[in-house]
């Protein structure tokens, strides 16, 4: 029995989606425990490609159990619409559950994150634009409404009459928009209520009974270390905890019960969205990357930013997440680069720095500081064992590793589930 926690190690689209669905072939339960429909996680298996946004990376597999905890913020128009794209193309969704806790994204958290992101002008976040965190502060403000309540008519009806109230006031008051008719939004997420009523299950329940069964679980988060509320790049964030300590709030486990973290990196560095990125690549090398990793947002479509491999960062990841392994992904896309640097530190004012700092202000400031390796050619992708690659390509995955201050679990030689390499067993 293991219990494993999936994170992102970067600013999000490292491949957790490709290494969950890879590790979920030994586990009977994948878990999603933080974030919203603002992921994009594309898993390709035998040849056939699947976006997947609030659905567990396992759902693949018909006899796993796919469950979304309490600490992911569900909007039930795209999760139907999810499920209906997966049924109509053969995927089973029987065994899919959603706690009752989770807290459910209403029409107008869209509307007050657009609302939100124009009225930032210049220093908007650049976010998905999904309602994630108008949702995720209802949570904390006590005014959201969780699944339990959305298949509830009574329930929904009393929370909503408040919230459409609070919100209208908002948007006439605030923002200077129109807002929601109570009836209409009622009548629609009764209907959503009733279509979602049979997933929903204790979660808490499942998890643990399963721990108990020793079965082999896998927590999948979305996002990344960099955009995590707290430990992330703030404000240039997310609104959810994407860390691994967050699997166990998240899912509803205590953390005695969790075995080990696997931390999911590129072999580069990418993000979207607005805020500093030392590494960052202007030049051909980055039109090079992002050319050749198809390094286009999942959910919004919008070209990623790309970078060298940075070991401050994965240094600080592998501290905030306590991290066991890497698993390297897209080593392929790095292929025909004549120099690859490593980001081993950053110069702040002429002053060395070795840890993630936690101010905007500085890491805007930071100049990093490169080594430099020789790049590698040929085809990379048939490669199933470490011996296979080309040295050059070896000693850069050794380099990081070491860097980085963690072993390699798993290499990414492309996006099919087979293009993968074991070099550590996780269950
Ligand atoms: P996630 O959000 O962390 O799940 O990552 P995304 O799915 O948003 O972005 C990762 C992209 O890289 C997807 O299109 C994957 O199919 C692809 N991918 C994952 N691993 C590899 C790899 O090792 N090589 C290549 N070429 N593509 C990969
Ligand atoms: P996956 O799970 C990359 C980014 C957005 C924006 C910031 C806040 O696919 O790795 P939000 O809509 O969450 O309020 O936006 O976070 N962001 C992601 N970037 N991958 C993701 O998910 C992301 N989810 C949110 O671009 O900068
Ligand atoms: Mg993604």
């Amino acid at each position: 029995m293991s219990t494993v926690v999936v994170i992102g190690a970067q600013w999000g689209d490292e491949g957790k989606g490709k290494v969950t669905d890879f590790l979920a072939g030994d586990a009977q339960m994948v878990v999603r425990y933080q974030g919203g429909n603002n992921a994009g996680h594309t898993v390709v298996a035998d040849g056939k490609e699947f976006k997947l946004h609030l659905i567990p990376s396992g759902i693949l597999y018909p006899e796993k159990l796919c469950l979304i905890g309490n600490g992911v913020v569900l909007d039930p128009e795209v999760f139907i619409r999810e499920i209906d794209g997966l049924a109509g193309r053969g995927i089973s969704v029987k065994n899919l559950r959603i706690s009752p806790r989770t807290h459910v994204i209403m029409p107008y958290h869209r509307k007050v994150d657009a609302c939100d992101e124009e009225r930032r002008g210049a220093g908007k976040i650049g976010t998905t634009g999904r309602g994630i965190g108008p949702a995720y502060t209802d949570k904390v403000s006590r005014t959201g409404i969780r699944m339990a309540d959305l298949v509830d008519p009574e329930s929904l009806a009393e929370r909503l009459r408040a919230s459409i109230r609070e919100k209208n006031e908002l948007f006439s008051g605030v923002y200077g928009t129109g807002g929601f008719d109570y009836d209409e939004v009622y009548n629609t997420y009764l209907k959503f209520g009733q279509r979602l009523s049979g997933f929903v299950a204790d979660v808490s329940v499942l998890t643990n009974d399963a721990i108990r069964e020793g079965r082999n679980i896998l927590f999948e988060g979305a996002q990344g270390t960099l955009l995590d509320i707290d430990h992330g790049t703030y404000p240039y964030v997310t609104s959810s905890n994407p860390v691994a300590a967050a699997a166990c709030l998240g899912a509803g486990v205590g953390p005695t019960k969790i075995n080990k973290v696997v931390g999911v990196a590129k072999a580069y560095i990418t993000r979207v969205g607005e805020g500093p990125f030392p590494t960052e690549l202007m030049d051909g090398t980055g039109d090079y990357l992002r050319e050749k990793g198809c390094e286009f947002g999942t959910t919004t479509g919008r070209p990623r930013r790309c970078g060298w491999y940075d070991t401050v960062i994965a240094r600080y990841a592998a501290r905030i997440n306590g991290l066991d392994y890497l698993a390297i992904t897209k080593l392929d896309v790095m292929t025909g680069l004549e120099v690859i640097k490593i980001c081993t530190g950053y110069s702040y004012k002429g002053e060395s720095i070795t840890e993630f700092p936690a101010t905007l202000r500085v890491l805007a400031e930071c100049k990093p500081v490169y080594e430099e390796m020789p790049g590698w050619t040929g085809d990379i992708t048939g490669a199933r064992n470490f011996d296979e690659l080309p040295v050059n390509a070896r000693n850069y995955l050794n380099r990081i590793s070491h860097l980085s201050g963690v072993p390699i679990a798993l290499i990414g030689v492309g996006p099919g589930r087979e293009e993968t390499m074991v070099l550590e067993k996780l269950y």
